[in-house]
């Protein structure tokens, strides 16, 4: 997975922040904002590709979000269940290959299993990847590769003195994917929230203003080229960067 433009990030991860505020500031209920926040979902997956980017990871829902009011969390299960149903066909015509990391067996059945079907019918896409993180957070991630990798390693599947983030990094959420190289936020607040800790290592962070439902295909854009501005170190020098390419990041 490349990028046609060198200066387009591959992945781009974003937190989507601000569905509340959107609707308190209209006097809506929030979950109006969630379902504004839905269709900016639909219109950024596809920005984003136009743009040339490969990989798009959204934080949709995470770890945390369970101790929201029930009504809430119900009603974002409900949307979620909507909108998969609704985008199946679109991924298929659109050939988007959609994929999620998280918890994902914590999720309600039904849930579960239209990201099963939405994941199979898509699998064999290889031009662009949309990933949703549901039930996530970093330390859950953390804590369930450390206990499968203890696994495999008392099964003998690997060495015990293998100390390689390369090999601990198979047993993440994001195993085979590559890691973002620009992390989103909207909505002003300038926290990364638990989300892709140890993936976002070497990223560009860009924070908005934006409410997530009003983030456009211009805001994403912006983001893109603030990111084309920067200059990726990986712990070298300015002149090294300069020489040669970024080594790959440990
Ligand atoms: C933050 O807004 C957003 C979320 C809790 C998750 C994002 C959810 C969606 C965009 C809708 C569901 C997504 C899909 C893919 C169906 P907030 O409620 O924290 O906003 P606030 O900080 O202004 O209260």
């Amino acid at each position: 997975m490349t990028s046609a433009r060198p200066e387009v990030p591959v992945h781009v991860a974003i937190i989507m922040d601000g569905n509340g505020r959107w609707a308190r500031r209209r006097g809506l209920p929030r979950l109006e904002g969630h379902r504004r926040g839905v269709e900016a979902v639909r219109t950024i997956t596809f920005a984003a590709r136009d743009l040339g980017v490969g990989m798009l990871t959204l934080y949709a829902f995470s770890a945390e979000n369970w101790n929201r009011p029930a009504d809430e969390v119900g009603g974002l299960m409900g949307l979620l269940e909507f909108y998969l149903r609704k985008e199946l066909e679109t991924f298929v015509r659109d050939r988007v290959r959609f994929r999620t990391i998280g918890r994902i067996e914590g999720m309600p059945p039904g849930v579960r299993r239209l990201l099963a079907a939405t994941e199979e019918a898509t699998a064999g896409f290889t031009g662009y990847t949309l990933n949703l993180a549901l039930n996530y957070g970093s330390r859950t991630e953390i804590a369930d590769a450390a206990r499968d990798y203890a696994a495999a390693v008392a099964a003998g599947r690997e060495k015990p003195d293998d100390s390689s983030w390369e090999t601990f990094s198979r047993y993440l959420y994001t195993a085979g994917m590559p890691d973002p190289d620009l992390v989103i936020r909207t909505s002003g607040e300038t926290r990364i929230s638990n989300f892709l800790l140890m993936q976002a290592a070497y990223a560009e962070f860009v924070f908005t203003p934006v409410l997530w439902p009003d983030f456009s295909k211009e805001d994403l854009a912006a983001a893109i080229a603030e990111y084309g501005r920067r200059e990726r170190r990986y712990g070298l020098t300015s002149e090294q960067v300069g020489k040669s390419a970024a080594p790959a990041a440990q």
